[in-house]
């Protein structure tokens, strides 16, 4: 959709950007974050063509931009900064209307989109649109900065920290805001913060930057678990993913040899196998699939007077299991739900990939409070 092909910008001698290249995909919101100078918002005006690379290409589309009419490019897409942009001396409404009334569309017809523009951004028509910009507040101002960014319904659209001068609250409702405009609309929005709660938050993928290079392009998840180097992971914040614990997946905590045998196998065995494995549970498999069948434990044994029975006459088979992608908020429900102290964790055809216990999840868990202690020494 958006493509940066080795773009360098000089602003006289002092590099700003170096050559830097990536996509961004048709549908996604992407945040560009970075500290204060590091390149971000040249990289965004690069995209309106408000500012001209130096060196490179870039393509919406599969066009080069710089062989399209400046005037149909910018139309297709939507720009909201920090400071709003709106014309002090329009009302909402003008402010809202001055490009579609520039293209002439048809007055009842923009009507009708003003009023869906300000319920889609949670304002009400009748008692703003005709006020004036001061007349309202910073977080009203920038819920009509959205809203004339959409006006014209752009494929594109540009955000350049437009919530940063809001106060806390209101910012993150504009950003819960965006999230659920962005659900039904799917625009392509590059978006520029300093904010990594918020990048995270809203972000399909995160785009870090340092001195006019990309660090680290990947999604959130990734950013959090796997940052590239150790700017990345201090600029995250190395608690960072307590703060977002969805990302913590099954797959992350799980053992990856749980201990099994075959449904054929005798309790004594069973037994044995427990006792020399120094664990008080058996996965019961199927040998050649791996496709789990049940879940013995000592306990049951110990209850059952035959132990020369298979195990697969007293195993338990109704059985509680998670999968790989599962997060760690759902897994400890179920733990809690349904009283249990181990997990398999299974694919979608059912076969055994690991095992998750109840200390699996104390040591995770406990994890947390060792770096926040950590943390707060250092
Ligand atoms: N018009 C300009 N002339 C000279 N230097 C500029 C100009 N615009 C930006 N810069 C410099 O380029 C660097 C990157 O700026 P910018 O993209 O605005 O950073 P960010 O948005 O990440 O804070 C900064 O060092 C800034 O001072
Ligand atoms: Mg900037």
């Amino acid at each position: 959709m958006i493509k940066f092909e080795n773009i360098t910008k000089k602003f006289k001698d002092k590099k700003v950007l170096k050559d830097i290249s990536f996509e961004i995909n048709k549908g996604h919101l992407v945040a560009f974050i970075g500290a204060s100078g590091c390149g971000k918002t040249t990289t965004l005006k690069m995209i309106n063509r408000l500012i001209k690379p130096s060196s490179g290409k870039i393509f919406i589309n599969g066009e080069d931009i710089e062989k399209k009419d400046v005037i149909a490019l910018r139309r297709n897409m939507g720009y909201v900064i920090q400071q709003t942009g709106l014309f002090p001396h329009m009302t909402i409404k003008e402010n809202i209307e001055i490009i579609p009334k520039v293209e002439k569309k048809n007055k009842d017809e923009i009507t009708k989109r003003t009023m869906e523009l300000m319920e889609m951004v949670g304002l009400n028509a009748k008692e703003f649109l005709n006020r004036y910009p001061t007349e309202l507040s910073g977080g009203q101002q920038q819920r009509v900065g959205v809203a004339r960014a959409f006006a014209t319904d752009p494929e594109i659209i540009l955000m350049d920290e437009p919530f940063s001068a809001l106060d806390p609250i209101t910012r993150v409702g504009l950003q819960e805001e965006l999230i659920d405009l962005q659900s039904h609309l799917k625009k392509t929005i590059v978006f520029v913060t300093h904010d990594m709660d918020e990048a995270i938050k809203i972000a399909d993928m995160i785009c870090i930057m340092k001195d006019g290079e990309i660090l680290q392009y990947d999604t959130p998840e990734n950013i959090l678990k796997n940052p590239v180097n150790e700017f990345v992971s201090e600029f995250v914040g190395k608690n960072r993913i307590w703060t977002s614990p969805e990302f913590i997946k099954a797959e992350d905590i799980m053992l990856d040899s749980p201990v099994s045998c075959l449904s054929n196998l005798t309790l004594n065995r069973c037994l044995e196998k427990m006792r020399s494995n120094k664990v008080d549970s058996l996965m019961v498999v199927e040998s050649k699939t791996k496709k789990l069948l049940g879940i013995i434990n000592a306990k049951k044994i110990q209850e059952t007077l035959d132990r020369s029975k298979e195990v697969n006459e007293v195993m338990e088979t109704n059985l509680i299991s998670v999968e790989p992608n599962d997060s760690i908020i759902d897994i400890l429900q179920l733990v809690e739900d349904n009283n249990v102290s181990t997990v398999p964790v299974l694919d979608k055809n059912k076969r055994l990939l690991g095992l998750i216990t109840k200390s699996s999840l104390v040591t995770t868990l406990s994890q947390q409070f060792i770096d926040t202690e950590e943390g707060m020494l250092s």
